[in-house]
């Protein structure tokens, strides 16, 4: 039997990291793809981190290419290929520039490796998952976008901190697009099953939603460029959740059309991952007030697929 495999496009601090966190989970065999220009730096990090195996105790064959002849067979495909964001920038302000990328990278993905499930990362995350879509031409359920992940991590983090306790006992939710309109969902966060209200006043839980949703801006603001450990982290979580059919429930940019009225965009929502790649919409109560939240987020995110639209006519 052989192993599975990664492929993951874009070698650089998002896509790197999400293969050392692959090979730490020992998920598969890996590949990371990067432009011909930086093809050593995809050779060099994969053999860099193949290197790690001996001390870590994994075993995954790790490959570094410029060659989406190699990335065939793949189970999961990683897309990270994009320009990441300087301090002052916002996601937004990269549409132009990674709707190229994402389509070109798109287009040998479908070629090379038809049967994957793809997850996209780069930015702004919900108008890359829609041009991956309209590219690759896959359905539905085999393309995803990382941001939930990610957020409600910050957010639980965020949480775990105020209240000093372990962030294992953390376990909250978010929805809607990955810009700074996301909605983490304090009535669906609890400690151990401990509504979380019981231990923070409304005013440190409502601090701790607005970091999240300014969390990638944060660390922007400290680093001068975009967060990529945890940002790989919640990328490999779906990844995991995949090719070991898990079935586990994580919030993703995942397709949803009737599912929250949102009429045919992927917008952040619980979902189940398995094997299948989006299995299932978890479709959960949202009041006046959360649902009023969500409807603003989707609407942000319709008005980026709409420029996609207008600047790349073949991609409507
Ligand atoms: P980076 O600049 O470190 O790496 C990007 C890599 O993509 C570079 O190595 C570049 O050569 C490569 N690349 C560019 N065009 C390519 C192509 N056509 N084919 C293959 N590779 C190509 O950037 P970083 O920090 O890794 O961020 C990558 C993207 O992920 C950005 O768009 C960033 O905004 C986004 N991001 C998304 C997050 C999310 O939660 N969805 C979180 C963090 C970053
Ligand atoms: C983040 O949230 C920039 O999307 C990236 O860190």
């Amino acid at each position: 039997m052989s192993r599975p495999k990664i492929s993951v496009i874009g070698a650089g601090n998002v896509g790197a990291t999400c293969a050392h966190w692959a090979a730490a989970k020992e998920l598969g065999d890996i590949v990371l793809v990067d432009i011909p220009d930086k093809v050593g730096v995809a050779q060099g990090k994969a053999l860099d981190l193949a290197c790690c195996g001996p001390i870590e105790r994994f075993d995954s064959k790790i490959t570094g290419t410029s060659d989406y002849e190699d990335v065939a067979g793949s189970d999961v495909v990683i897309i990270t290929a994009g320009l990441p964001r300087k301090p002052g920038m916002s996601r937004d302000d990269l549409i132009a520039t990674n709707v190229k990328i994402v389509k070109s990278v798109s287009e040998q993905v479908a070629k090379h490796a038809p049967d994957s499930v793809v997850i996209v990362v780069a930015n702004p995350l919900d108008a890359m998952v829609y041009t991956a879509w309209k590219t690759t031409g896959f359905p539905t359920n085999r393309i995803l976008g990382q941001a939930g992940c990610l957020d409600v991590a910050r957010f639980r983090t965020f949480i775990a901190m105020e209240i000093g306790c372990s962030v294992e006992d953390v376990t909250a939710l978010l929805m809607g697009g990955h810009g700074d309109d996301m909605v983490p969902l304090p009535r669906y966060t609890s400690v151990h099953g401990i509504p979380v209200q019981q231990l923070l006043s409304d005013e440190t839980i409502t601090a701790c939603v607005e970091r999240a949703k300014v969390g990638g801006g944060e660390i922007v603001k400290l680093m001068g460029t975009s967060a990529y450990y945890a940002p790989a982290s919640g990328s490999v979580q779906m990844a995991e959740a995949i090719i070991k059919d898990k079935k586990r429930i994580l919030p993703c940019a995942a397709y949803c059309d009737a599912e929250y009225g949102v009429g045919g965009y992927f917008v952040g929502v619980p979902c189940i991952l398995g094997a299948g790649g989006m299995e299932q919409v978890i479709e959960i109560d949202l009041d006046n007030e959360e649902q009023g939240l969500m409807d603003e987020s989707v609407s942000h995110v319709k008005d980026l697929v709409g420029v996609v639209r207008e600047t790349f006519p073949e991609l409507v």
